[in-house]
């Protein structure tokens, strides 16, 4: 059975690009992006998605209230037959009702190990705060902020030479390793949620 995987994107899409190329290489399996949606007409991850022969669907913002929107979003997440939908560089949050429907079935990417900085320019405030070793976290989606149960977490060493470009490059090398890997897990029915604990059969 193939999962039918809908991505939810706002910008550059290298973490969208990862994925697809993970499935293109058969490191995922038994899965196919059927549809890439973005809030924003310009996203390059819209380029990357129709260079991949993807469907791509541009939401505007402005043409509805924040109710109808995530309608529009849940609509043709129904049109695709979505079994998995992905956050990849999304900067907006997601509405309840999307999150009930698909609940346990929605992933993040974070560019922190959470539970620390949440939200956005979390590189930045890793960098700021002065910590030693800083990460990514790709975890479910519920009703909080970057607070649903962890799925992987990789961590970084901050250098004593580093800079926030130099930290935020070495973050996103890792995001291109445990996204895909993430999505694998699922694919393959190998993680299971018990309460705020995600647990991973090999
Ligand atoms: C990534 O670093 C991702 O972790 C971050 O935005 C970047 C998107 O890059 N997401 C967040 O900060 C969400 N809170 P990409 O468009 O090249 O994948």
């Amino acid at each position: 059975m193939t999962v039918k995987i809908a991505v939810l994107v706002s910008g550059r899409g290298s973490n969208l690009q990862a994925i697809m190329d993970s499935i293109e290489k058969g490191y995922i399996k038994n899965a196919a992006i059927n549809v890439v949606i973005s809030n924003k007409a310009n996203a390059y991850a819209l380029e990357r998605a129709g260079n991949y022969g993807i469907s791509t669907v541009f939401l505007d913002p402005e043409e509805y209230d924040r109710a109808e929107y995530d309608k529009a979003i849940l609509d043709i997440l129904n049109r695709y037959d979505t079994d998995l939908l992905l956050l990849a560089g999304y900067f907006r949050l997601l509405g309840n009702e999307i999150i009930e429907v698909y609940r346990n079935r929605i992933m993040n990417i974070h560019p922190s190990l959470l539970p620390a900085f949440k939200g956005l320019h979390a590189q930045k405030q890793a960098f700021e705060y002065g910590v030693k070793v800083a990460g990514c976290t790709v975890h479910f989606v519920d009703e909080g902020l970057d607070s649903g149960p962890i799925i992987l977490q990789r961590c970084v060493p901050v250098l004593p030479e580093d800079t926030e470009e130099a930290l935020t490059a070495r973050i996103l090398e890792q995001e291109h390793v445990i996204y895909p890997e993430a999505v694998r897990l699922f694919t393959e029915g190998k993680l299971k949620i018990e309460g705020r604990n995600v647990v991973t059969r090999t």
